[in-house]
């Protein structure tokens, strides 16, 4: 099925079972422990356990290693280095790629600290640990990049991201009677997930089968075949639970390839998890951004002139942060100059990490809007609501926004919050040691799909399987798909059951770029169309005014119980969502509105977060209970970007020294006050036949700048270097 047009009335607005909040179907699983991940599985013999061994320099060459200990100690099955690797796929590039060979250990060169160097497999993780560690290593260390501010000048425009180059902005900017040029740092930062990227790998014949921890389940076999230099249809993915991602686990690392490699020449399953600190420097990162944003407006507010330009580094042939494309599209103004710059670093690889762009950019874009109220004398929610546009600000009015409801978002989040109790003038509210600021921020993320495939099997019982490749990564996909398929077959949500997380299902989005939802529950609305037209054929029903209910299928007064319909065998439909070019016919994001209450403390520069509150409109909600829980997961990351989050370069030897989540600062539950999100109606029905858009990564977008606006606010410093630590403050 093909959606290129705007989607009419169809089942899912019946609603009995959609937007309902149903609580996760798999949340007795997980609290209970029955929910297996991928490290938890033993193999149908017991697996052997692999060690990653990883370079102890950022850059360089090994010269030699000494593996004679190593392979005497007690348990040891395989040490596997870059002398005796079998032949993999070649990349041009030491970051791992989607779909693509990621060859790991290919050679004596080291590109990154923490690279994989070699794999002790052992009978016991113990004795595979202990030996690793007895190899002895001889490195020839060359001079590495490692601080993106010294290599600027080597930065180069971002084939991912074009320059926007409307009008004349540097004329326009110098014109302009008011106007702000500013410039803001974020850090790397990682997105440490609970459950560290692990396999257990087993082979059966020629055919591959691994337990892992990914987002995409067709990615990752894609690319692991292309690794191991055999078809993909020989690798089976498995990964139904997935303890969180956050883009981390978009690509894959040595713990698969280097599993399936040894479990090959073993013979038998072999498992492996990368450690906490590997996980920091061996997996990916969001790399750290400079940003530059120019905003120049007339004495009412209208934006002139809207300019950002972004760097940010990568290893050769790594992708840059597109901090600047959200800028594109979120404001009005007729002269536009925006870019993105990347850089080479030998730090270790970057990629996405939740809202790859946006999260950070509007860290930038959004302190700036505030800092342009602040020189037009103008109230913040003011100034963005005058530079709403409907349309795509670039290609004007023949592009238009599916549904972009940012002014909304912008009123009742305003109205809600009692925006009205803010002091315009900062520092103004003190109880006791504390000062008291409140600030906001708009919220922007693009709306994007991918093809999503599903099979719906209506069994002799009369209840509903559904079977897609789509991942769970703690989302709730189990359960807005069970709603989605229960809704279109007009049963209770407790007769379907869902699987996911298996390449051997058809192929779906996967999660990933706030596309997973919307894509899969479209998917499986495709797989269930064409089963409720296979049956109303079936009774000789006319399929335009058969409709399916209280477990029936219905036409005119007739009625036929599902139950005998699927006969003894059940009955099966598969179908795949491709889309037209609804999505360059319409601009698609989803948008919405922060607001923060920060207390600052006036003797140590402490910054808590007293509320907040997010407004967003992102489409039909199809669980408010789900799409509540991604924005509160949101928002608290985005509290964490304000105030906390900072992989530490060590510019000597280039690595992240805070590598565990001791060091590495995240916001634990003391950190985060109660959160209120409120959700718009917004249907949309050019981004899909559900209606919805992404929610995953809005909840982050904005968040830290509102909280940088409050203390501003409270205490009358701007600070543009995130993380806002107390020692900056004071
Ligand atoms: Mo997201 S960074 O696409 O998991």
């Amino acid at each position: 099925m093909k959606f290129s047009k705007p989607a009419g009335i169809n089942p899912i607005d019946n609603q009995k079972v959609v937007t309902r909040p149903h609580v996760r179907l798999d949340g007795p699983l997980k609290v209970s422990g029955k929910a297996t991940y991928a490290y938890e599985y033993r193999g149908e013999e017991q697996a052997a356990y692999g060690y990653v061994l990883s370079a102890g320099i950022a850059k360089g060459t090994i010269e030699s290693m000494d593996l004679s200990r190593a392979e005497a100690a007690p348990g040891v099955l395989l040490v596997l280095t870059h002398e005796n690797m079998p032949e993999q796929g070649k990349s041009e590039t030491p970051v791992p790629q989607q779909q693509k060979a990621s060859p790991q250990l290919s050679g004596p060169d080291v590109s990154f600290y923490h690279q994989a160097i070699a794999f002790v497999v052992a009978k016991s993780f113990e004795q595979a640990r202990a030996a690793a560690n007895m190899i002895e290593v001889k490195y020839t260390p060359a001079k590495g990049h490692y601080e993106l501010d010294k290599q600027l000048k080597a930065a180069k425009p971002d084939e991912d991201s074009e320059d926007s180059v409307v009008g004349d902005f540097e004329q326009a900017f110098r014109a302009a009677p008011v106007k702000v040029d500013l410039t803001f740092s974020t850090p790397d930062q990682s997105q440490s997930p609970m459950e560290p990227q692990a396999s257990l790998a087993s082979w059966d014949g020629d055919q591959l089968t691994v337990y892992t921890s990914h987002q995409v389940v067709h990615w990752v076999q894609a690319g692991l075949a292309a690794t191991l230099k055999i078809p993909k249809k020989n690798v089976r993915i498995l990964s139904p639970f997935v303890g969180g991602g956050f883009g981390s686990k978009l690509l894959f690392f040595a713990d698969i390839v280097l599993a399936s490699v040894a479990s090959r020449l073993l013979g038998q399953p072999v498992k492996t998890a990368l450690t906490r600190p590997q996980y920091y420097n061996a997996t990916s990162h969001r790399p750290a951004t400079i940003q530059r944003v120019r905003l120049a407006a007339d004495r009412n507010g209208q934006l002139l002139a809207v300019g950002h330009d972004t760097w940010s580094g990568n290893l050769p042939g790594g992708e840059g942060e597109p901090a600047a494309d959200q800028t594109k599209l979120l404001y009005a103004g007729e002269h536009r100059l925006i870019r993105t710059r990347k850089t080479e670093l030998d730090l270790p690889p970057g990629a996405s990490m939740r809202a790859p762009g946006e999260a950070v950019g509007l860290l930038a874009l959004e302190g700036a809007m505030d800092e342009l109220a602040e020189a037009l004398d103008l109230d913040p929610v003011k100034l963005r609501i005058i530079n709403d546009v409907q349309h795509d600000p670039e290609k004007g009015p023949q592009r238009p926004f599916s549904s972009r409801r940012l002014v909304d978002t912008l009123y009742v989040g305003a109205d809600r919050f009692g925006w009205d109790k803010r002091q315009k003038q900062p520092g103004q509210v003190r109880e006791g040691e504390w000062l008291i600021g409140m600030g906001m921020a708009s919220a922007f993320r693009a709306n994007m799909v991918q093809p999503s495939g599903a099979k719906v099997i209506l069994q002799p019982d009369g209840t509903l399987a559904v079977e897609t490749q789509m991942t769970d990564i703690g989302t709730g996909s189990y359960t807005i798909l069970g709603q989605v398929a229960a809704e279109m077959l007009g049963l209770p949500l407790e007769q379907v059951t869902v699987r996911l997380g298996d390449s051997d299902y058809p192929q779906a989005a996967g999660s990933g770029g706030s596309f997973g939802a919307n894509s899969s529950a479209s998917g499986v609305y495709a797989a269930c169309t064409a089963l409720r037209n296979s049956i109303s054929q079936r009774l000789g029903f006319a399929v335009a005014s058969t409709t399916f209910e209280d477990g029936a299928v219905k036409c005119g007064d007739q009625q036929v119980p599902l139950t005998e319909v699927a006969g003894n065998d059940g009955l099966s439909a598969e179908d795949t969502m491709t889309w037209g070019d609804l999505t360059e016919q319409y601009a698609q994001a989803s948008f919405g509105a922060h607001f923060a209450e920060v207390a600052v403390n006036s003797v140590t520069g402490e910054t808590r977060v007293r509320r907040m509150l997010s407004v967003v409109a992102i489409g039909r909600v199809m669980n408010p209970v789900t799409a509540r829980s991604q924005c509160l997961g949101g928002i608290t990351m985005g509290i964490g970007s304000a105030l906390m989050e900072r992989l530490e370069v060590d510019p000597r030897y280039g690595l992240f020294i805070n590598h565990d989540l001791a060091e590495y600062q995240v916001p634990v539950h003391a950190d985060i006050p109660d959160l209120d999100v409120v959700f718009l109606e917004d249907l949309d029905d050019k981004s899909s036949p559900i209606k919805a858009k992404g929610m995953g990564e809005l909840g982050i977008c904005g968040v830290g700048a509102a909280v940088a606006n409050a203390m501003y606010n409270a205490t009358g410093v701007r600070l543009r270097d995130f993380p806002l630590t107390l020692d900056k403050v004071l």
